[in-house]
C-alpha cells in the first residue's frame, strides 16, 4: 500500500495543484485504513500500525504536495528534455504560422496536412508524449482570420478595455474560462492572450486590447484572465513584454524610458500579473526599449524576468519580431511564426542560423536545453500533455459572459437632469442616429478580432484585418433592435447619420435623440487625432442643436475629442462591447442595468494635455525608424494629470450611476503596508454597484498618486457594506531605485484617500509606514 502510494505520488498526479495532491493521497490513505480496519478492528498492534501508516502517508502527501507544486514540472521537463535529440530540440523552439491561402497563399509544408491551421504550430515529440503546440489569438475570444474554413465562429467578447472599466476581476476570469473552453474544443492548447501593455498614449491603436493605464488594475485583471484560461488546461501568454504602447511602425519603434520608471509601471504590471497567474509563456514585444529589441534584451529577459522575478515558463517572440539568432542568448526561448521573420527580415533566425551557431559553439548546449525545458515545463505545469475529454461548450452561457462584461464595462459619463434611464412606459418619439446602430456594434481590428457565429453584420471589404487593410467590422447585435424590444411603447426611428442636415430632420421631430459615435481602431496603426471619423462630430453637433435631449453613445477603444460635450445631455462610453453589445447598451439606456463601469483610462480635454501632444512618426511610411520618448516615465495616465495639475475631461476611475453612494468610517492601519476598512452605503433609490478606490496621495517628502486597491460593491437601496481592502502591494507604496536595484518604501507618514475617481477623493487618512528596502 505504502509502495503504491509512493509510486502514485511520483508519477504525476500532482501536475498542477497541491490541493489535488493532498486529496488524492487522502484517498489512498483512506483505502489503506479501510483494508487494515477490515482485517481486524480489535487488535491493538494492528491499530498502532494503522496509525503509523496514516502518519507516514500524510507526511508523504504533504511532502509530495509541495514537491508536486514546486518541482514536478521542472523535473519532468528535465527528464523529457534529456531524452530528446537535437533535431527534436530545435523543432520545439520555433512555431510556424498556419495559412490556407493566407500568407503568400501557400500552405507551409512544415505543417503536416492533417494539422488544423492556427497562428502558430510547433510539432510535438510523440515518442515522449509531448504534444504539438497549437496556438491561437486569444484575449477577446478565439480568432480565425481565415485560417480554418470549417470554423463557424466563436464567442466575441467585449474589448479588454471594457473589462478594465468593469473593475471586476471575476469577469476577467469568466472571460478567460470561456476562452479556455472554446480553445479546447478546437484543439488549441496555447492562447496568445493576456495583453497587458499600459494605455500610455490615447492614440494607440491597440489600447482596446489592453485593460487600463494603471499597472495594478491591469495586472489583477490580466492575471485573472490567464487564470481562467489556464484553469481550463490551456496555456496562456501575457504579452507584449514590454512598452509596445504605440503601433506606428512598431517593428522599428525605439521606446525610450528611464529603466527605473519602467520597473514601477509597465514592468510592474507584468511582475504582479506573473505572480498571480503563472502564465505558461510571455510574448516579447515588437519594439526596442532603450535601443534594444524587446526579444533580444538580456536585461529585460535574462536579468529581470528570469533572474530577479524567477520566471520559469518560456518567452516566445511576437510574430515577425526576430531579426537575429542571438536573441536566444539574450533569453528568447522560441521564435514565433517563423515565416513572418522571413518576410520581415529575410531570415528565419531559429532555423538555419541558430543551428549554425550551435555547431560553432556559439549557442551553448545548456542554453538550448534550457529553452526546451522551459516550454516543456509549462506543458506539464498547465497539463496540456494530458487533456481530459473536451468540455461541453454551451454557447448561450458564453453569450451571457459576453453580455455581462459589456453591461459592467459601460461607463455613464454624463447624465444632466437625469435624462437617463429612459422610461419604458412612455410613448416617446426617439431618434436613433448613426453608428450603424441598425446593424450592430463595431469591434477593434487586428489579430484579436473574433469572427462571431453567423459572421459579421457587414463584411465590408473582405477578411483582411491588420494594418493598411483595415475595415469596419460590425458584430450583429443591433442597439436599435434591442431598444425597440425594451421600449415597446416608444416610436423609434433611425437615420444613418450620413449628413448633419438630414439627421436634423429626424432629431427635430423626436422627443429625444440617441446618437451613436463609432471609430475603427486596431493593430498596426495609431490614431491621428481623437475626432470621430467622417462627419460624425458634425452630425452630433447638429442634432444636439436641433434637440436639447440628446444622448451620445460612443463605441471606441480610446477617448474622443467630444467637441459637442457641453451641448448634449448624456454621454455613454460603451467601448467595443462585443457580440451582445447592442443588448447591453439598450439595457443601460433603459435602466434595466444600472451602469457601474469606471474609467480605466483618463480622457484628456485634448491632446495638448497628454505627455506627447505630437506623436513622433505618425504617418511615416512603413519601415521608417521611430523614436518615442516616454518621458512621463512611471507617471502614466492619472498620475501624469495629477503631477501636471491638469483637469482632464474625465478622470481615471470616474463613472456615474442611477443611484448614489456614500463612504463612511474609514480606518487605516500601517506597519509594513497599508490596510483600510470603510463602509459604503447606497443612498439612492435603485440597486447599483460602486467601485470605491483607494489611492496613495502623498509619501514622505513627495506628493504622488497611485491606486492601491479597489472593490466593486453591489448594494440595494439603503444597504451598506463594510469593505476591507487587502493590504496594498508593497511595490505600489515604493519607488524603484535603479542604481541599487531595489524597491524602497520611505519611512514616515503616508497620506491615503478613498475616492470615487483619481480626482474625486472623498475620505482621507494617514498612516505611518516602516521604511524598507526590498529587491523583488
Ligand atoms: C500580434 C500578437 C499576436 C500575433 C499572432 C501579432 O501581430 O502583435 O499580439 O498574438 O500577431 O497572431
Amino acid at each position: 500500500m505504502v509502495l503504491y502510494a509512493i509510486c502514485a505520488l511520483s508519477k504525476g498526479w500532482s501536475r498542477s495543484s497541491a490541493g489535488r495532491a493532498i486529496a488524492n493521497t487522502w484517498l489512498l490513505t483512506q483505502a489503506a485504513v479501510d483494508i487494515t480496519r477490515r482485517r481486524d478492528e480489535r487488535r491493538p498492534v494492528i491499530q498502532a500500525i494503522r496509525r503509523m501508516l496514516m502518519a507516514l502517508l500524510l507526511t508523504i502527501a504533504l511532502f509530495g504536495a509541495n514537491k508536486g507544486q514546486a518541482d514536478f514540472p521542472d523535473e519532468q521537463a528535465r527528464a523529457t528534455e534529456g531524452q530528446m535529440t537535437d533535431d527534436e530540440r530545435f523543432a520545439m523552439i520555433i512555431s510556424f504560422h498556419g495559412s490556407i491561402g493566407g500568407l503568400n497563399g501557400v500552405r507551409d509544408k512544415r505543417i503536416p496536412a492533417d494539422v488544423s491551421m492556427s497562428a502558430g504550430y510547433t510539432p510535438g515529440v510523440p515518442r515522449l508524449g509531448v504534444p504539438a503546440l497549437h496556438m491561437s489569438d486569444a484575449s477577446l475570444g478565439i480568432t480565425n482570420p481565415g485560417y480554418r474554413p470549417d470554423d463557424k465562429g466563436a464567442t466575441a467578447l467585449p474589448a479588454s478595455i471594457a473589462v478594465g472599466a468593469s473593475f471586476n476581476p471575476r469577469l476577467a476570469r469568466d472571460g478567460g474560462a470561456m476562452i479556455g473552453r472554446e480553445a479546447r474544443i478546437r484543439g488549441f492548447n496555447v492562447m496568445l492572450a493576456g495583453g497587458i501593455n499600459l494605455a500610455r498614449d490615447v492614440r494607440n491603436g491597440r489600447n482596446f486590447e489592453y485593460y487600463s493605464e494603471d499597472p495594478y488594475l491591469t495586472a489583477v485583471l490580466g492575471a485573472e484572465a490567464v487564470n481562467g484560461i489556464q484553469g481550463e488546461g490551456v496555456i496562456s501568454t501575457l504579452k507584449h513584454y514590454t512598452l509596445n504602447c504605440n503601433e506606428t511602425n512598431r517593428h522599428w519603434l525605439d521606446a525610450i524610458i528611464d529603466p527605473a520608471a519602467l520597473r514601477e509601471s509597465d514592468l510592474l504590471a507584468f511582475q504582479i500579473a506573473i505572480e498571480r497567474s503563472q502564465p505558461g509563456s510571455i510574448m516579447s514585444a515588437y519594439n526596442k526599449i532603450n535601443g534594444e529589441y524587446a526579444g533580444g534584451s538580456n536585461h529585460l529577459l535574462n536579468e529581470v524576468l528570469k533572474g530577479v522575478w524567477g520566471y520559469k515558463g518560456w518567452v516566445m517572440s511576437d510574430w515577425g519580431a526576430v531579426p537575429q539568432w542571438d536573441f536566444a542568448l539574450a533569453g528568447l526561448d522560441q521564435e514565433s511564426g517563423a515565416q513572418l521573420d522571413m518576410m520581415m527580415w529575410k531570415v528565419e533566425p531559429f532555423t538555419g542560423p541558430l543551428r549554425k551557431a550551435y555547431a560553432e559553439g556559439k549557442l551553448p548546449k545548456e542554453r538550448l536545453s534550457d529553452m526546451v525545458r522551459r516550454i516543456l515545463r509549462s506543458i506539464y505545469a498547465v497539463g496540456i500533455d494530458k487533456w481530459p475529454p473536451a468540455p461541453n461548450v454551451d454557447m448561450a452561457k458564453h453569450n451571457a459572459v459576453a453580455l455581462e462584461i459589456a453591461r459592467q464595462g459601460i461607463v455613464l459619463l454624463k447624465n444632466e437632469g437625469d435624462l437617463l434611464p429612459l422610461a419604458a412606459d412612455k410613448p416617446l418619439k426617439i431618434a436613433v442616429i448613426g453608428g450603424y446602430a441598425q446593424l450592430g456594434v463595431p469591434t477593434g481590428t487586428g489579430s484579436s478580432a473574433v469572427l462571431p457565429v453567423g459572421g459579421y453584420a457587414i463584411p465590408i471589404g473582405g477578411p483582411a484585418i491588420v494594418e493598411d487593410l483595415r475595415n469596419l467590422f460590425l458584430l450583429p447585435s443591433s442597439p436599435l433592435a434591442e431598444l425597440r424590444k425594451l421600449l415597446p411603447k416608444a416610436k423609434i426611428e433611425f437615420d444613418p447619420g450620413q449628413t448633419p442636415a438630414q439627421a436634423v430632420w429626424l432629431a427635430e421631430r423626436s422627443d429625444l435623440v440617441i446618437a451613436f459615435g463609432i471609430r475603427v481602431e486596431g493593430e498596426g496603426y495609431d490614431l491621428a487625432d481623437l475626432s470621430l471619423p467622417g462627419r460624425q462630430d458634425a452630425v452630433i453637433e447638429a442634432v444636439a442643436a436641433a434637440n436639447p435631449n440628446t444622448i451620445v453613445v460612443l463605441e471606441t477603444g480610446n477617448p474622443s475629442s467630444m467637441p459637442w460635450r457641453d451641448r448634449v445631455k448624456a454621454i455613454v462610453q460603451a467601448w467595443y462591447p462585443g457580440q451582445a453589445g447592442g443588448q447591453a447598451i439598450a439595457e443601460v439606456l433603459t435602466g434595466r442595468v444600472n451602469p457601474s463601469g469606471r474609467m480605466p483610462i483618463t480622457f484628456p480635454v485634448d491632446l495638448a494635455q497628454t505627455p506627447r501632444p505630437t506623436l513622433p512618426g505618425l504617418g511615416a511610411s512603413w519601415g521608417t525608424p521611430i523614436t518615442i520618448h516616454y518621458d512621463e516615465g512611471a507617471e502614466v495616465g492619472y498620475r501624469w494629470y495629477a503631477k501636471q495639475n491638469l483637469k482632464p475631461m474625465y478622470a481615471f476611475g470616474y463613472g456615474l450611476s442611477y443611484t448614489t453612494f456614500e463612504y463612511t468610517d474609514l480606518n487605516v492601519s500601517g506597519g509594513d503596508t497599508v490596510t483600510v476598512t470603510f463602509k459604503v452605503i447606497n443612498t439612492g433609490k435603485v440597486t447599483g454597484a460602486d467601485v470605491p478606490q483607494l489611492y496613495l496621495t502623498e509619501a514622505p517628502n513627495e506628493k504622488r498618486i497611485r491606486l492601491l486597491g479597489f472593490e466593486r460593491v453591489e448594494l440595494k437601496p439603503g444597504e451598506s457594506r463594510q469593505v476591507r481592502l487587502e493590504p496594498a502591494d508593497s511595490r505600489l507604496l515604493a519607488r524603484f531605485d535603479g542604481k541599487a536595484g531595489q524597491w524602497q518604501i520611505a519611512a514616515g507618514t503616508h497620506r491615503i484617500a478613498l475616492g470615487k475617481s483619481a480626482r474625486d477623493l472623498v475620505l482621507t487618512g494617514s498612516v505611518d509606514l516602516a521604511g524598507r528596502l526590498f529587491r523583488k
